[in-house]
Order: structure tokens, then C-alpha cells, then sequence
């Protein structure tokens, strides 16, 4: 008999024929293309044996006690994971899926793109071009490059994995010759490791310290590291309040990471010059009374950091070969726990 997956948004005609062709599945697809509704998900879930979810479905008992003891995979399109419960999944033998690696240049060139578009009033200027009578100083802002007259440039993460260090492989051309980051404080730190970092990018530091540090010593700061308890509200009043005055922050990881009202405040008094923020708290619940849309000099995306065709297409086809691998009890090209 066939084996149900249940689909909770149409991947489209590029990707969905490699479930909807396949003899030994029944493949059911939410229809409308807006989040899937968690009742429809839960009575479609009954006795289905793979589950594919966007970042805004919750994997959780509920959801695995409704899909019953014939779930043997849930496969996620992100590479984030704050919305499964793993300990839940692990319990009931259900691997899990998600999609490393494909992304990672296409955050990587957002998380670029938004520490220009933070330093040079691109909210300011764009309002005011009609009206916008050229002066030899209006609307200047730090320079992201380094200048003769300035030349070190510091670029601090909060976290350091594949898109973190992706990132600064970009911003070595622009003279960045110091790398900070902050490690899993779970792990030592490992000055040769370090030493080989900075080795392969050509560049004077690549050195773990700590976030005060980080935040005294950056011209750029990036947030890149997980969501969840561990990193709420890492970027905090504490410190924003020890930045650079000419530096950009920029989050294109989760909104949890940043303190909003902390940052709002931070900008409207000058205490960092700008932010380019990708991904908000209570997202996609944002409205345009945002302390962060108001904000000064701080560009606000609707979480669109892998959203390039080349790289959504690799998501997505990544993610139905995980719900095959799994649905089928063969290997997942990205399964969470055993491929990294
Ligand atoms: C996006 O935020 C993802 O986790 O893929
Ligand atoms: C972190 O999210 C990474 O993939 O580097």
C-alpha cells in the first residue's frame, strides 16, 4: 500500500512532481499558498509516515502524537530548527531533515548587502531623493571599506559557523584584516584553529572573545548564531550601549537574538549608527508601527535572507529528498544529528 506524506506548501511545478510522480506515495498538499493551518495539518497528519514543514509549522507532540507510529520522518525547508522540538522527535525514532549548505552564499550576500545598506541612510535617502538637493556632506555615513585615512576594520560575529564565516570571506576584500566571534561556551576555545582561519582568509586575526569585546572592538557586528534560550536577547542595552558609535549591526539569523526596544532606542540616540535587521521577534507578525521600521538608519527585511531563485530552488529539492530518504528508510542527504 502507499505511504501518505503530507505537504504543508506547493513547492511548485519544478520540484513537486518528484513526490506527486512517485507510484508508492499518497502525497497530500495544503492548497492555498499561505501557512498551512495547524487544524487542517493535524487531521491530515493521521497515520502519515513523512511530514514536510516550513519554518512556520511547529514540530511538536501534539503534531507527532496526531501523525501516530507510522511518522518516520519530518523534513524541514530551513536550516534552522527552533521550531522542532528534537528531544520529542529522537523519543519516537523520527529523523529530521533540514537544509544546510544551500544557503549559505545566499545569506552570506544579504548579511553584506545589509551592512552597506545600514552605514549609508539607504531608508533616509530613498524617502528624501525628490526632494534631495546634493550637499558636500548630506546623508554620509561610515564606510564600510577601509580608507588610507582609516584602515583597520574589525568585523565581529555572534556565532561563527558556515554563513558567519561565508560572510567574512566577503568582507576581506573590503580590508576587513580582524575577525572577532564568540563560541559555543560550551566548547574551549582553540587559538590554532583560530590561527588556520586566519591563514586561509589571508588576514592579520580570526580570534574568539568575549561579547564585550566584540562589541567595544567591531566596525560591523553580525548575528549569526541559532535562535532559542540559549541566545535570547543576546544583543542587548548592555551591548549596544558599548558599540562603536560608527558601527552597523546586522541579524539575519532570528529575531530572538536582539533586544528590538533596546535597539530602537540605541539608534534613535546614536549610540551605533545603523542596522540592517533581515529577521524581527514576533515575525511575521510585524506591523509598520515597528520600533525597528521607525527607527533610524535601520533597514528592515521580511526575512528574506535564501530567498534567490538558485538557492530556494536547492532548499526546496533538498528537502523533498530528505522526506524521501526518510519516508523510505534510506539516506537523507541532510538529516539533522548525523550530517555535520
Ligand atoms: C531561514 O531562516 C532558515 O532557517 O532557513
Ligand atoms: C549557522 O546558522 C550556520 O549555518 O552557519
Amino acid at each position: 500500500s502507499k505511504l501518505k506524506v503530507v505537504v504543508c506548501r506547493d513547492l511548485g511545478p519544478d520540484v513537486m512532481p518528484l513526490l506527486l510522480n512517485n507510484p508508492r506515495l499518497d502525497v497530500v498538499v495544503w492548497p492555498h499558498n499561505s501557512a498551512c493551518e495547524r487544524k487542517w495539518l493535524l487531521e491530515n497528519a493521521r497515520g502519515a509516515s513523512g511530514i514536510l514543514v516550513m519554518l512556520s509549522e511547529k514540530v511538536d507532540e501534539e503534531l507527532l502524537n496526531a501523525a501516530g507510529p507510522k511518522l518516520r520522518v519530518v523534513s524541514t525547508m530551513s536550516v534552522g530548527y527552533e521550531h522542532a522540538d528534537l528531544k520529542a522527535l529522537l523519543t519516537r525514532g523520527v529523523r529530521f531533515g533540514y537544509t544546510p549548505d544551500v544557503l549559505t552564499d545566499a545569506v552570506a550576500d544579504l548579511s553584506v548587502m545589509l551592512a552597506l545598506m545600514a552605514g549609508r541612510n539607504t531608508k533616509e535617502t530613498t524617502e528624501a531623493w525628490p526632494n534631495f538637493v546634493w550637499s558636500p556632506f548630506a546623508f554620509c555615513g561610515p564606510q564600510l571599506s577601509s580608507t588610507p585615512t582609516s584602515p583597520k576594520r574589525t568585523a565581529g560575529f555572534i556565532g561563527f559557523g558556515r554563513i558567519a564565516q561565508a560572510t567574512f570571506a566577503r568582507l576581506v576584500p573590503f580590508g576587513f584584516q580582524h575577525c572577532l566571534y564568540t563560541g559555543n561556551a560550551k566548547t574551549a576555545p582553540d587559538p590554532a584553529a583560530d590561527a588556520a582561519l586566519a591563514a586561509k582568509y589571508g588576514v592579520k586575526e580570526v580570534r574568539r572573545v568575549e561579547l564585550d569585546e566584540l562589541a567595544r572592538e567591531s566596525d560591523a557586528v553580525f548575528v549569526l548564531a541559532p535562535g532559542g534560550p540559549a541566545t535570547y536577547h543576546i544583543v542587548d542595552e548592555q551591548f549596544l550601549r558599548q558599540m562603536k558609535k560608527t558601527a552597523v549591526l546586522v541579524n539575519t539569523s532570528r529575531g530572538t537574538l536582539v533586544d528590538s526596544d533596546a535597539l530602537a532606542k540605541a539608534l534613535h540616540e546614536g549610540w551605533l549608527y545603523g542596522a540592517g535587521i533581515d529577521v524581527v521577534e514576533g515575525e511575521p507578525q510585524v506591523g509598520l508601527d515597528h520600533p525597528l521600521i521607525k527607527a533610524p538608519r535601520c533597514v528592515v527585511l521580511p526575512h528574506i535572507g535564501s530567498a534567490t531563485n538558485e538557492t530556494r530552488l536547492g532548499m526546496a529539492t533538498l528537502t523533498v529528498n530528505n522526506l524521501l530518504g526518510g519516508v523510505f528508510g534510506e539516506e537523507m542527504p541532510a538529516e539533522l544529528g548525523t550530517s555535520r
